[in-house]
């Protein structure tokens, strides 16, 4: 994926206006930061580029197609979308099935399904509670199985709403790491975040949501 772009969004909650004629370019292979006070809309934003809310005017591009009218279907499996509770995103009693869940439901072949697993277990520290059961995990252990969940989909892009919020500095870090190797393949990151110290480890580029 090259770019998403708004172009001219706005967006109302009944009618209150939360998102005014936005225009907004997102390089799809940088990690770019949405940062700004609280129901400043960077959610809104997130929502909207998934397609769980539609815009009230403007268009949404994924490199040139226009997907403002696009149903979540579509874009669900090439945007992975990280919920600001990871818990919400977490079906299968254990972490291995809660990770093989998707492509089994596809039909994918196990043997394919374990390779999967094996590498995503690599991927986010996950080798001490692969079969472990998930509600027993902590925040930041969720937090990782939700990403690894999302990334056994192979996602072209990446909507993290506040990754950080209840990790301490160690998960933060571990959290950071994962960010970074997700980058080096290739996937764009939306970072929303209201955490200065983070974004400004991690990201690329970095937009205030009072300079929109
Ligand atoms: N479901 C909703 N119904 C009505 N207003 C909402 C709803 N969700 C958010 N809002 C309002 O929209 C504004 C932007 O919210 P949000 O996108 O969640 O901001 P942020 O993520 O920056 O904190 C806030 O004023 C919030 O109160
Ligand atoms: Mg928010």
């Amino acid at each position: 994926m090259k770019q998403l772009k708004f172009e001219n969004i706005s967006f109302k909650y009944r009618k209150k206006d939360i998102i005014n004629d936005l225009n907004l370019t997102l390089d799809g292979k940088k990690c770019t930061a949405l940062v700004g006070p609280n129901g400043s809309g960077k959610t809104t934003i997130g929502k909207l580029l998934m397609g769980i809310l539609k815009p009230e005017g403007g268009c949404i591009y994924y490199d040139d197609l226009d997907i403002s009218n696009n149903n979540l279907s579509y874009l669900g499996g090439r945007i992975g979308y990280l919920f600001q509770n990871p818990a919400k995103q977490i079906f299968a009693v254990t972490v291995r099935d809660d990770l093989g869940f998707p492509l089994r439901m596809n039909g994918e072949k196990e043997e394919i399904i374990h390779k999967k697993i094996d590498s995503m277990t690599d991927l986010f520290h996950l080798e001490k509670i692969i079969d472990s059961k998930c509600h027993l995990l902590s925040q930041g252990e969720k937090q990782r199985v939700a990403l690894a969940s999302i990334f056994m989909r192979e996602p072209e892009y990446l909507i993290l709403d506040e990754p950080t919020t209840s990790l301490d500095q160690v998960r933060k870090e571990m959290l950071g790491q994962s960010l970074k190797k997700v980058k080096e393949k290739g996937v764009g990151i939306l970072l929303i975040s209201h955490d200065k110290k983070f974004v400004e480890s991690y990201a690329d580029e970095i937009i205030e949501m009072g300079d929109l």
